[in-house]
């Protein structure tokens, strides 16, 4: 099976291809060797390469940014997939793009299905609604959504590393503790990823996050603690919870994003581990670097 990644030099990206299962065989563009914004240049690789499936892990993730740079986020993230379906449609290959649990609003009362409605709060999330939806509707038959939250891994950025950053330089940090979701370990992600393209019948919405419930707060409680266990971080670091109203930032963020993963465990056979054990293979990575 010829796999095409794009976004290849981003953290899922990256992970994607160190997890490549056997029988795959990939080719991996980073945004140097083929600008998703960039149409005649998507069709080119696309026709040229003829994958039978294309991961999309390409994305404009700057959540604060976008809301300054719109066009720039919906060329990227709205866009964009929709000259991947239309390339992959020319040539009958599948296209697995990646979506965002800041597609919801954070009203809920409990984890979103996919049959929940969206309501984005920010550029980003409307900008990856719109990409979803390009995508679905453009590929029915041979596209699915994957929608993660809160991901990180061992490169790239992502709250992980910026904890450990401030951590280590400040001894101290202040977190918001009233935004609730559940963090997901590129790795994870990129193993539901594999699971779907192996699974050709498979097409539409689906939602993926490791086990349990976080706030930023838990998230950063957890890391200064596995940290200072495995010798990362000394152990004394102090991890203040705050409101969002007192960190406030240009983007307006859902307080609750909980995935409801259930049908994609069962239909892909995957257990997800708990976020908590996530973290700590992720920081067992980083200890060996
Ligand atoms: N990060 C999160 O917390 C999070 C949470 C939920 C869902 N997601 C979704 O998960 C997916 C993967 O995100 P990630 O965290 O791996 O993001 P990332 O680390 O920011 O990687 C995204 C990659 O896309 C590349 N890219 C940007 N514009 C491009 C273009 N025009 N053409 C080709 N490549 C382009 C970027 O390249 P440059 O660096 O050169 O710009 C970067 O390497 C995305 O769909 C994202 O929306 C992310």
């Amino acid at each position: 099976m010829k796999v095409l990644i794009t976004g290849a030099a981003g953290q899922l990206g990256s992970e994607l291809q160190r997890r490549t299962p056997a029988g795959a065989e990939v080719v991996a563009l980073d945004r140097r060797h083929l600008d998703l914004t960039d149409e005649p240049a998507v069709h080119a690789a696309v026709e040229k390469l003829h994958p039978a499936v294309i991961i999309n892990a390409a994305a404009y993730t700057a959540v604060d940014r976008a809301e300054s740079e719109p066009e720039q986020a919906q060329r990227v993230n709205a866009v964009a997939p929709a000259h991947l379906a239309t390339a992959a449609s020319r040539i009958g290959a599948r296209l697995l793009h990646v979506s965002t649990d800041y597609v919801f609003s954070g009203e809920a009362a409990r984890p979103y299905t996919t049959d929940d409605a969206p309501a984005p709060l920010g550029v980003y999330g409307h900008s990856k609604l719109e990409g979803e939806r390009a995508v679905l509707e453009q590929l029915p038959a041979q596209s699915v959504v994957l929608r993660v939250s809160w991901l990180y891994g061992p490169r790239g950025q992502n709250f992980l590393l910026t904890m450990l950053r401030l951590m280590k330089e400040r001894g101290a940090v202040r977190v918001v503790a009233d935004q609730i979701g559940c963090p997901t370990s590129t790795a994870s992600a990129a193993d539901a990823l594999w699971a779907l393209a192996a699974r050709p019948q498979l097409t539409g919405l689906f939602h993926w996050s490791e086990a349990g419930v976080a706030s930023w707060y838990d998230f950063a409680v957890a890391i200064a603690e596995e940290a200072a266990t495995g010798a990362l971080l000394p152990p004394n670091v102090s991890v203040t919870p705050i409101t969002t109203a007192e960190y406030p930032t240009p983007a307006r963020r859902p307080r609750f994003s909980l995935l409801d993963s259930r049908r994609t465990r069962e239909v892909l056979e995957l257990q997800p581990v708990h976020w908590r054990g996530g973290l700590r293979s992720v920081l067992g990575e980083l200890s060996h670097v």
